[in-house]
């Protein structure tokens, strides 16, 4: 039997950095520098820059990262936040934490992204952040969105934790809403040796605040300006983040040839493929095939050693966790549709092409027997 493709395979990642990993972390180790400190510091210096803003704030995830900066613009009981229902379930979980209503807009078919001609329609008076996703690394359209945002006043903040890298009309995002937050989970195109987020923003008076919740809402040792977290980032984080940092960029390449090697490949299947919109250049932090069939192809991967993933299988607007928003199957179709068809394929900067030809090759071999 050929050779299995894994879904994701970290350890070929840290293979090729492992020597630098195992210093940055033993230099943590003998500077006790375990709760932020000084590599955490530096690289929220470095993540600041590469994202091309004023500044980075660590969090110990990207979930802590979104719920501060809802709280930074204010967001509390009675008010909602407009956001998509085709995400992972954090987007929702930071506007439920600061008790605030999420109000879903159907996402575009293309992208599977927030669609802005839905937008506007969901704002009402209670309307406190518009909250879009770069979905899969993809961004979002901005440039419609924040028209949006600026007609009605509204904050932007970007959902980036897939998205590291990611391009719109030629600028990373992550610097043109108001805030944007980033995760740095294991699996993510920049992850750390654990949980890991951060905050990004140009505004001075948000960062020193988002600095202050994060660590018990004080700035001064055991003095408390107001009720806060513990969401700080570990030291080893921040320090084999560091290490990581200076990859991204070509891992990222990578990640963008072999999605385009997949395209050339898989063109002439019935699966439908991710197409990057005129305005993007995709992190492709996943890549997301869609087919109406995708349960029994699923199983054809699984019988045949290929990994593959679903991102997602039922939008957010459907689980039993917001149950007492009172939505039913049909509020969101496009969302439904794309949970029902998704399917995320191997891609990593690791993947060699024989990988890439053989889950090819049993995804051909599925529609040869099955039609
Ligand atoms: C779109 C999206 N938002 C938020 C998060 C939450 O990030 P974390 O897992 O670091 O809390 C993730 C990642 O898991 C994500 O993919």
């Amino acid at each position: 039997m050929a050779d299995k493709v894994p879904y994701l395979d970290l350890p070929a990642q840290i293979r090729g950095i492992r020597k630098e990993i195992d210093a940055a972390i033993a230099r943590t180790i003998d500077n006790c520098s375990f709760c932020l400190g000084p590599d955490v510091a530096q690289f929220e210096k470095d993540f600041a820059r590469f994202i091309g803003a004023e500044h980075c704030v660590a969090f110990n995830s990207g979930t802590s990262a979104l719920h501060v900066a809802l709280l930074l613009l204010g967001v509390g009981p009675g008010d909602e936040v407009v956001t998509t229902p085709f995400t992972f379930v954090a987007t929702s979980w930071a506007i439920s934490y600061a008790g605030a209503k999420p109000v879903y807009v159907d996402v575009d078919d293309a992208t599977m992204n927030l669609d802005p001609k839905l937008l506007e329609r969901a704002i009402t008076p209670r309307t406190k952040v518009v909250l879009p996703v770069h979905l899969y690394g993809h961004p979002f359209d901005l440039d419609p969105i924040l028209a949006i945002c600026r007609k009605h006043k509204l904050p932007l903040v970007e959902d980036a934790c897939q998205a590291h890298g990611a391009k719109y009309k030629g600028r990373i995002v992550g610097a043109s809403g108001d805030i944007s937050c980033f995760s740095f989970y294991p699996g993510k195109n920049l992850g750390a040796c654990g949980e890991g987020g951060a905050l990004v923003t140009n505004n001075s008076a948000f960062a020193a605040r988002a600095r202050s919740l994060r660590e018990h809402g004080s700035t001064t040792r055991y003095y408390h300006d107001e009720v806060g977290f513990n969401y700080r980032m570990e030291g080893i984080q921040g320090a084999v983040l560091g290490v990581k940092l200076p990859h991204l960029q070509k891992w990222t390449d990578a990640r963008r040839r072999m999605a385009h090697r997949y395209h050339e490949l898989l063109r002439d299947t019935p699966l439908q493929l991710p197409r990057e919109a005129g305005y993007a250049e995709s992190a492709c932090h996943l890549y997301v095939v869609r087919h109406p069939r995708r349960d029994e192809l699923k199983k054809h991967l699984d019988d045949n050693g290929v990994g593959c993933a679903l991102h997602y299988p039922l939008p957010l607007h459907l689980q039993k966790c917001y149950a007492a928003l009172g939505h039913k199957p049909g509020d969101f179709p496009v969302a439904e549709k794309a949970a029902r068809e998704c399917l995320s394929l191997p891609i990593y900067p690791e993947l060699t092409d024989v990988q890439i030809r053989r889950v090819v090759e049993v995804i051909k071999g599925f529609f040869a027997t099955t039609g």
